[in-house]
C-alpha cells in the first residue's frame, strides 16, 4: 500500500541495518531508528498504526508504558501477514494481526505491572507483510502533565528521562507528534527534541486531528505548516487519523486511509497541503522512508571505519601470536594446544622465577 516503488531503492540499506541489528552490532555502533514523542493522547500510537497498518494500543490517559520497537519488514510474494513479538526472554510468532493488541498489552503488564507505571525495558514487535514500508519505528510513552492515582509523584520525570535516552542519540530521526487543537508553542515534546538537536537536522514535526481544530485557528496552523511560526528544517505534516468514533464503528485502517485523503482534499483551508505534500499518512511514510536512507547513507562510513579499525585491531592481536595463525583445520588444533602448552610453560617458568621471553 505504502509507495512500494520506493522499496526498490531503499531495501538494501535496512536489511543492513536489521542484519547488524540481528548481530547485535547495536551495541557497540549505534544504528539509525525513528522515535514518536509527544505529550499523552496526542496520537503517537495513531500515527504508528496509520504508518504500520497494525491496531495498536490506544485511547485516552496513559496507554503505551514501554518503549515499543516496531520493526516493519515488506515482504513479497507467499508471506501474508506474520508477528514476532519479542521483549525479556518472552518471544512468540503469530499470524493475526488482531492480536497485537493483546500481545502488546500483555508485555507491558509483565513488564510495567498491571496499571498505570512505566517501564524502560523495550518491547520487540517484527511485522513482516506486503503491506507495510520498511522502516523500524520506536513508540514511547507520552509525557504525563500530572500523575494520576497510582502513578509517583515524579512519573513526568521518569517519563522524560527515558524519552531522553532515546531522542538523544545522534542517529534517531525525531518525530514530534502534537494535535492542531494544542499550542504548539507549549509543546514539552518539540522542547525536549530541540534541545538534543537544536538545528533540526532530525527533527519532524506531525500536526495530528486536523479535523478538531478550533473553527477560527486554521490560518494558524497554516502558518505552522509553512514554518513561519516554529522554523524546523525538516518541516511540518499535517495526519489524519481515526478519531475514538471511527475506532468504535469499526472504520478499517484502509477505510481510514482513504477517508483522510478525502477530509483533506474537501478541506476549505488544508487542501492545499496535498500539492505540498505536507499532508496525509502516505506522504508521512514516505517522507520518512527517504530520510531514513539518507540517514543510513550518512552513518555508513562511520561505520564502516569502526568496523575497519576493530578488524585491523583484531589482526593485530592475532598476528602476535606465534607465526600467526595456521589456516586448516589439524593445524589449527596443533597451533592451539602449542599456544596453550606454552604458554602453561611460561607460567611454570615464572612462577620458579624465571625471566620469561615473549618472544619464545
Ligand atoms: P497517544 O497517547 O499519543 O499514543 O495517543 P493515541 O494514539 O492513543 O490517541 C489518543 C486519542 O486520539 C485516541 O482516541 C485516538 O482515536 C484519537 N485520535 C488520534 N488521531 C486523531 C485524529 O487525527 N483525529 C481524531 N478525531 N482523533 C484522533
Ligand atoms: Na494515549
Ligand atoms: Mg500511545
Amino acid at each position: 500500500v505504502f509507495h512500494s516503488h520506493l522499496s526498490g531503492r531503499v531495501r538494501p540499506y535496512l536489511d543492513l541495518i536489521d542484519s547488524l541489528r540481528l548481530m547485535g552490532i547495536d551495541q557497540d555502533l549505534p544504528l539509525p531508528a525513528i522515535t514518536v514523542i509527544g505529550d499523552q493522547s496526542s496520537g503517537k500510537s495513531s500515527v504508528l498504526e496509520a504508518l504500520s497498518g497494525v491496531a495498536l494500543p490506544r485511547g485516552s490517559g496513559i496507554v503505551t508504558r514501554c518503549p515499543l520497537m516496531l520493526k516493519l519488514r515488506k515482504l513479497k510474494g507467499g508471506v501474508q501477514w506474520k508477528a514476532i513479538i519479542s521483549y525479556k526472554d518472552t518471544t512468540t510468532e503469530f499470524t493475526d494481526p488482531t492480536l497485537v493488541e493483546g500481545y502488546v498489552n500483555e508485555a507491558q503488564n509483565e513488564l510495567a505491572g498491571d496499571g498505570v507505571g512505566i517501564c524502560d525495558e523495550l518491547i520487540s514487535l517484527e511485522i513482516m507483510s506486503p503491506e507495510v514500508c520498511d522502516l523500524t519505528l520506536i513508540d514511547l510513552p507520552g509525557i504525563a502533565r500530572v500523575p494520576v492515582k497510582g502513578q509517583p509523584d515524579n512519573i513526568g520525570d521518569q517519563i522524560k528521562r527515558l524519552i531522553l535516552s532515546f531522542i538523544e542519540k545522534s542517529e534517531t530521526i525525531n518525530l514530534v507528534v502534537v494535535p492542531c487543537n494544542v499550542d504548539i508553542a507549549t509543546t514539552e515534546a518539540l522542547k525536549m527534541a530541540q534541545e538534543v538537536d537544536p538545528e533540526g537536522k532530525r527533527t519532524l514535526a506531525i500536526l495530528t486531528k486536523p479535523d478538531l481544530v478550533d473553527r477560527g485557528t486554521e490560518k494558524n496552523i497554516l502558518e505552522i505548516v509553512h514554518n513561519q511560526v516554529i522554523p524546523l528544517s525538516k518541516g511540518y505534516i499535517v495526519v489524519k487519523c481515526r478519531g475514538q468514533q471511527q475506532i468504535q464503528d469499526k472504520i478499517s485502517l484502509a477505510e481510514a486511509t482513504r477517508m483522510e485523503r478525502d477530509f483533506f482534499r474537501q478541506h476549505k483551508y488544508f487542501s492545499c497541503l496535498l500539492n505540498e505534500e505536507k499532508a496525509t499518512t502516505q506522504c508521512l511514510a514516505t517522507k520518512l522512508t527517504q530520510d531514513l536512507v539518507g540517514h543510513i547513507k550518512n552513518s555508513l562510513p562511520t561505520l564502516s571505519e569502526q568496523i575497519k579499525k576493530e578488524l585491523w585491531e583484531s589482526r593485530k592481536s592475532l598476528s602476535q601470536c606465534v607465526g600467526g595463525p595456521p589456516i586448516d583445520p589439524p593445524q589449527r588444533k596443533n597451533f592451539l594446544v602449542d599456544t596453550l602448552t606454552q604458554f602453561n610453560n611460561n607460567i611454570n617458568r615464572l612462577s620458579a622465577g624465571e625471566v620469561v621471553n615473549d618472544d619464545n
